[in-house]
């Protein structure tokens, strides 16, 4: 039976039955031949993945499957969406639980994740393989902004819970999809950091910390994965008000801090602009397609500009 699967995919040339050939032989998948029902559902997919080929016209992501963590809200809900839009199968994970219920598709699965819990991750993950068969791109995205809190006041719990989700998250999250990315096609891994990396603000020490070490991560990962194919990129974003980290309170503090309406503290960039979570989203799917398939190692900001980044 195995067999019979692994000829059809290798003579096969959509993505799914290369993905299952090469699953085949990844060793922590073993249980993927377990029992009938697994052996049915790797078969059912490959007929799946033929009939939303079929559905697609010309669509980027065709036939790519996306990993988005942070899902279930501002920048990796509006990630998720443009991925799916473009043809992508979209597993998004977040501690949140809407993520569960987020789009009636069959192109996407929202698992109840924490990124700070390996096994969770390790579940996630095994979960995304079972079903859809491998994975081509990771945007490592969830985080959080904790409060503010100067170097002599900063809490211990603050600054470890900022470590934990913003960065050691990030590089667990990496090392369990780097054997599934290495048989991905055209593999991309987008590491969501922040203008804060180049241009960091006082009270923030626990979280500009933690992305500078997320970049640094980023960097060297693109250094380590060059070989296996997989790109490495970093987008810096900064000032994206329609997410959960800007509540409309903490936007009119921060706005009359600087003596500014909400209006000019949202367009305070060099272009006058305003960046939302769908411009980055769109950003970090441009990345991951083939226009930028020569580019790995790269930061982008996408912050309207920024006198201090530039
Ligand atoms: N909004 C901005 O201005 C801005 C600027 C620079 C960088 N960023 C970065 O963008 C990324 C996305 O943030 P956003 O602005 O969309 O905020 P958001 O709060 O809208 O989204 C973050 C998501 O991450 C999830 N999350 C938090 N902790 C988690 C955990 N332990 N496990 C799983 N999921 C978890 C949240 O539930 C939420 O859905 C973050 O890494 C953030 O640091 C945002």
């Amino acid at each position: 039976m195995i067999f019979n699967l692994i000829d059809a995919a290798y003579y096969s040339f959509t993505k799914a039955h290369v993905h299952l050939y090469v699953v085949a032989y990844i060793q922590d998948f073993r249980y993927f031949f377990d029992s009938a029902k697994d052996i049915f559902d790797m078969e059912y997919w490959v007929l799946e993945q033929m009939k939303l080929k079929k559905k697609g016209e010309n669509l980027q992501f065709r036939g790519k499957i996306a990993l988005v963590t942070g899902a279930a809200n501002g920048i990796g809900r509006a990630t998720a969406e443009v991925f799916l839009r473009e043809g992508a199968v979209v597993v998004g994970l977040d501690i949140h639980k809407k993520v569960g219920k987020m789009f009636s598709k069959s192109s996407f699965l929202g698992i109840v994740c924490d990124v700070t819990d390996k096994q969770e991750v390790k579940k996630a993950v095994q979960s995304l393989i079972k079903q859809f068969g491998g994975l081509d791109i990771l945007v490592s995205n969830a985080g959080i902004f904790p409060e503010s809190e100067s170097i002599s006041e900063l809490k211990d719990s603050t600054w470890n819970k900022s470590l934990d989700v913003n960065l050691s998250s990030h590089q667990h999250l990496l090392q369990t999809c780097i054997p599934y990315l290495s048989y991905g096609l055209e593999a991309s891994v987008v590491f969501i950091a922040s203008k804060n990396v180049s241009a960091p603000g006082p009270g923030v020490a626990a979280y500009s910390v933690a992305k500078a070490g997320l970049t640094q991560l980023g960097r060297i990962a693109a250094l380590e994965l060059a070989e296996k194919g997989i790109r490495v990129n970093v987008v810096h974003p900064n000032a994206v008000f329609d997410t959960g980290i800007w509540t409309k309170d903490v936007l009119k503090k921060r706005a009359k801090h600087y003596k500014m309406s909400v209006k000019e503290y949202k367009t305070n960039n060099l272009l006058k602009t305003e960046v939302t979570s769908k411009d980055v989203a769109k950003m970090v799917c441009l990345i991951s397609s083939s226009a930028f398939s020569k580019t790995t190692g790269a930061q982008i900001p996408i912050d309207g500009g920024n006198e201090r980044v530039i």
